[in-house]
C-alpha cells in the first residue's frame, strides 16, 4: 500500500519512471528504488550520477518532510525509510477502507472445480481440486469479481457402464441401490473390468447406449447419481466448499449435436484412423500437440468433446470473461487440447485458464495412504486427521463437533495451500496438526490469543502517529504489505502467497505480542495504539484464513 502511494507521488511529481519496492535489506531500510542501473544505459551516466539526481529531485517534493525520515544513495541504489506519521496514516486509511484498500476488479468468472466422479468415493486427489478451487473462488470474489462456481460432476462415463451392468447382473432392485451398494460395487467392477476385456466390453456398450439416450439405462443412472451426490455434498459441507451450479459431464450431452455441426460447417473435423479430430498444433509449439479427438470410432463422445459442449453451454447461458479450471496438472494436455479446440471453432472468446495440481504424498514420499492402507477415500482422511489432532492433548477430547470441524479443515487446507500448486506436497498429519511452525493450527492459535486481549481491553478506534519500538513497527510495515501480497495471489490464481502472508503477519504479532505486554500498561496513548493496531492485525488474519477456507474455533 506504502508503495503504491510512494509510486503515483514519484509519478507525478519526477519526469523519470521510477517504482519503489520493500526493501530487500530491511536492516537499512525500508524500501527502495533500483532503477538508477538501468536508466544509467539509458541516459549514459553513472547510476551514483542519475541516483542522486532523483533523490535531489524528491527532496524538493512539498511535505517529503512529514512522509520520510531519510533518503540516501548507497552504491547507487536509493534507500528509503518511511516516517513513523507516514505509515499511522495508512494504517488508518487501511482500517477504514473496505477491503484494507485492495482495488477492485470486475470480471465474471466461471470457475470448474471439485469435479468429484459420481458412483466412485471420492478420492484424496479430489480434495485438492476442492480446496484449492474454493480458496480461488473466495479470492476472486473479494477481489469484486462476478464467479460462478460449476461442480462439474463426471456423471455419465464408464464407471457408471460399469455400476449398471453389476446392478443388473447382482438382481439388484431399486429400493437397494445404496450408497454402501455403490461403494463395493464399483471396486469390483473396475477390478473385474481390468482383467476381463469381454465384460469391459459389455460395460462400454451400456455406456454408449445411457449416453445415446436408452430410457432404462438413464433411469438407473438417475438413481445412482441421486445416492452418490447426496454423499457429496456431505463431504463438501464438511470442507466447507459449495457450488453455484451442478452441471455435468451428462448435461453436456444436450450440446454436443450443436457443436459438432459448429465444428463440421467450420471444416475443423476430419477423419484420422477411423475417429473424427480436430487439428489444435500452432506452430510455436515446442512439444507436439496431438489432435483433439471429438467422437470416437464406435461413434462414442468423449472428455474433451463434453468439455466443449459446456464451453459453448456456458458460453450462451452467462458470457464469461474468463473460465478457469482447477484439476490434477496430468490434465494439462487435455485442456491444451479443448481450449484451443474452442477458440479456433469460435464458440467462446472468454480466457481459458487451467490451474494444475500435484499429488498429495505421505511422509514416505509416495501417494498419501491411511494408516488403514490403499487408496484411501476422502473421508478417511478427514476421520484420520481427526482422530490424531484428538490425540495430541487431553483437553481436545472436549472440544465441540463443529470446532474440531474447523481444525481439521485448518490442518488440511493450511498444508495443501502452502505449496506451489503444480508441485507434489508431502501431507504429514502429525506436523501439520501442530499448533507450532507453518501450520493451521498455529494460525488460528494466534487469533484467538489476540483475541483474548481485545476482549480483555477493547478495541479503541482512533491511532495516534507514534510507534513505540522495532517490533511495533515491523508489525505495521507487515501488515501494510498486504495488499500487493493479496494481488500477488489473485494474478497467479495462486493461495500460497496468502498462506505465506498470514504466517509472515502471525510470526510478527506473535513477536509483538511477546515484547509489547499491554495488560498493566500506565502510558494510555500506547495502550490505545497497540490495541488499535493488533485488532487490525486479527481482522486481517481472520479474513484471510477465510479467504484460505479457514475459520477461528472458539477456543484452542
Ligand atoms: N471428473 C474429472 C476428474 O475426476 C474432473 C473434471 C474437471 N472439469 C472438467 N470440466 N473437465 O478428473
Amino acid at each position: 500500500m506504502i508503495t503504491n502511494w510512494l509510486n503515483t507521488l514519484f509519478e507525478q511529481e519526477l519526469d523519470v519512471k521510477v517504482t519503489v519496492i520493500p526493501s530487500n535489506r530491511p536492516d537499512l531500510c525500508d524500501f527502495q528504488i533500483d532503477e538508477a542501473f538501468k536508466l544509467a544505459k539509458e541516459l549514459h551516466k553513472s547510476p551514483f550520477e542519475i541516483a542522486n539526481e532523483i533523490v535531489e529531485k524528491i527532496k524538493k517534493i512539498d511535505s517529503i518532510d512529514d512522509l520520510l525520515t531519510s533518503i540516501e544513495v548507497v552504491n547507487g541504489f536509493i534507500n528509503i525509510k518511511i516516517s513513523d506519521s507516514f505509515i499511522n496514516r495508512v494504517i488508518k486509511v487501511m482500517n477504514n477502507t473496505p477491503k484494507y484498500n485492495i482495488k477492485e476488479d470486475n470480471k465474471k468468472v466461471i470457475m470448474d472445480y471439485g469435479g468429484p466422479n459420481v458412483a466412485k468415493p471420492l478420492h484424496v486427489g479430489h480434495l485438492r481440486s476442492a480446496i484449492i478451487g474454493e480458496s480461488i473462488k473466495r479470492i476472486l470474489r473479494y477481489k469484486g469479481n462476478e464467479v460462478i462456481a460449476d461442480v462439474h460432476l463426471g456423471d455419465y462415463g464408464l464407471q457408471i457402464g460399469e455400476v449398471i451392468y453389476a446392478i443388473q447382473h447382482d438382481g439388484i432392485k431399486d429400493e437397494d441401490i445404496t450408497l454402501d451398494y455403490l461403494n463395493e460395487a464399483y471396486p469390483r467392477m473396475s477390478g473385474i473390468c481390468k482383467e476381463n476385456e469381454d465384460i469391459k466390453h459389455e460395460c462400454e456398450e451400456i455406456t454408449k447406449k445411457m449416453q445415446e439416450g436408452d430410457p432404462e439405462y438413464n433411469r438407473l443412472c438417475d438413481i445412482i447419481c441421486d445416492i452418490s451426490i447426496n454423499d457429496i455434498k456431505g463431504i463438501y459441507k464438511d470442507l466447507d466448499v459449495s457450488f453455484d451450479i451442478w452441471e455435468s459431464e451428462r448435461s453436456a450431452y444436450n450440446y454436443i449435436k450443436d457443436v459438432e455441426n459448429i465444428v463440421t460447417e467450420k471444416g475443423l473435423l476430419y477423419e484420422s484412423q477411423g475417429a473424427m479430430v480436430i487439428d489444435v498444433a500452432e506452430e510455436s509449439d515446442t512439444k507436439e500437440i496431438p489432435p483433439m479427438i471429438f467422437k470416437k470410432s464406435n461413434g462414442a463422445y468423449l472428455y474433451g468433446t463434453t468439455d466443449m459442449a459446456t464451453i459453448y453451454d456456458r458460453e450462451n447461458k452467462y458470457h464469461p470473461d474468463n473460465i478457469l479450471y482447477i484439476t490434477d496438472d496430468r490434465q494439462s494436455m487435455h485442456f491444451t487440447q479443448v481450449f484451443r479446440a474452442s477458440l479456433k471453432s469460435g464458440i467462446t472468446d472468454a480466457v481459458l485458464e487451467h490451474k494444475g495440481y500435484g499429488t498429495v504424498n505421505g511422509p514416505d514420499g509416495k501417494p498419501f495412504k491411511t494408516r488403514a492402507g490403499n487408496a484411501p477415500s476422502l473421508r478417511d482422511m478427514l476421520n484420520e486427521t481427526k482422530e490424531i489432532f484428538i490425540s495430541k492433548k487431553e483437553e481436545n477430547k472436549d472440544m465441540s463437533e463443529e470446532d474440531l470441524n474447523k481444525i481439521v479443515n485448518s490442518i488440511i487446507k493450511f498444508a495443501d495451500l502452502q505449496n506451489n500448486l503444480v508441485n507434489d506436497y508431502i501431507f504429514d498429519i502429525n506436523k501439520f496438526s501442530n499448533t507450532a511452525g507453518k501450520t493451521g493450527p498455529y494460525m488460528q492459535y494466534t487469533v484467538l490469543r489476540l483475541k483474548k486481549i481485545l476482549d480483555q481491553e477493547g478495541c479503541p478506534n482512533d491511532l495516534s502517529s507514534n510507534i513505540y519500538n522495532e517490533v511495533d513497527r515491523n508489525l505495521r510495515l507487515k501488515l501494510l504489505a498486504l495488499p500487493s501480497a493479496f494481488d500477488k495471489a489473485y494474478e497467479s490464481r495462486m493461495p500460497s502467497y496468502i498462506v505465506d502472508y498470514i504466517y509472515d503477519l502471525a510470526n510478527e504479532a506473535n513477536n509483538f505480542y511477546q515484547t509489547n505486554h499491554i495488560a498493566g500498561l500506565e502510558d494510555e496513548q500506547k495502550k490505545n495504539d497497540w490495541l488499535y493496531v493488533l485488532n487490525l492485525t486479527v481482522n486481517v488474519l481472520t479474513d484471510m484464513l477465510k479467504l484460505i477456507g479457514i475459520e477461528i474455533p472458539s477456543y484452542m
